[in-house]
């Protein structure tokens, strides 16, 4: 394995993530009402391409071959009910009441990448759609709420695991955080499940990716025949929320957040 370094971004730089960010942040802003019974997953990616270029930014998941895969045909992920992550826009994936949708965007503005996703309820959710969206939230959060300098990230990944799991939900280990820059998927990995006081220390002027996917049965993947969309091995529903954030010497800033923002 080639020796992963870790980069510290400067202030300048994480300026620039931060306005990336705030970017993505608006773009999740712009689709949600969007997001109702009827809509296509096409129709929203389409907005959002066209949404991303009029703001002279790039949709960094449009072509994406990260690790040699086939490329991501579309500009963002859209995934519903079971699945998990990467799911592919499609003109026929008609959203229902009831469904939950993640929406991950990630747009590339003066070189720089900010990634963030949430997920939407379509109509009325039912209780357990509910729970599971509301729990991996809060997962989110607490993952967040453990970093500072001198951390360690699995404190990141055990604040996260100690939530969800109690409540009876799954965390996903097939697919993790990352470090992220002028790279979309940069050192280091940040896994949503693990033991505290473990791993690498967390230094000022990291900036990586929290994004917990929450299961409501197994962790367990499957990978369709597109080699993108990533669902639950049971078929039960699967929720996830992301943002950028940045280590500071104080402590984290979330940069998918307009700044000062601190509530969720
Ligand atoms: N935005 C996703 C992430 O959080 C990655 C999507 S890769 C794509 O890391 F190619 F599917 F877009
Ligand atoms: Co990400
Ligand atoms: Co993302």
């Amino acid at each position: 394995m080639a020796t992963e370094i870790i980069e510290l971004l400067s202030s300048r730089e994480i300026a620039k993530m931060r306005s990336a960010g705030e970017l993505a942040y608006e773009l999740l802003n712009y689709l949600e009402p969007m997001v109702k019974p009827g809509v296509n997953t096409l129709a929203l990616n389409d907005a959002a391409e066209r949404w991303t270029q009029k703001h002279g930014a790039k949709s960094a998941p449009l072509g994406y071959h990260g690790g040699g895969q086939v490329p991501f045909p579309k500009s963002i992920c859209t995934s519903v009910n079971e699945v998990i992550c990467h799911g592919i826009p499609n003109a026929r994936q008609i959203l229902r009441d009831g469904d939950i949708i993640n929406i991950d965007v990630t747009v590339i503005l003066d070189g720089y990448h900010g990634d963030t996703s949430r997920t939407f309820f379509v109509g009325t959710p039912s209780p357990v759609a509910k729970k599971l969206v509301e729990v991996t939230k809060e997962c989110l959060y607490r993952g967040i709420a453990a970093v500072k300098p001198n951390a360690r990230i699995g404190d990141i990944g055990a604040a996260i695991q100690e939530y969800a799991e109690p409540h009876g939900f799954s965390v996903v280990r097939d697919f993790v955080g990352h470090g992220i820059n002028r790279i979309f998927h940069a050192p280091p990995q940040i896994p949503h499940y693990g033991d505290r006081g473990k791993g690498k220390k967390l230094r000022p002027g990291m900036v990586f990716t929290i994004e917990p996917m929450i299961n409501e049965g197994t962790w367990e993947v499957e990978l369709q025949a597109d080699q993108w969309t990533a669902l639950t091995k049971d078929r039960k529903l699967s929720a996830q929320f992301e943002h950028t954030i940045a280590v500071t010497e104080s402590g984290v800033e979330i940069l998918t957040l307009p700044l000062k923002a601190t509530t969720h």
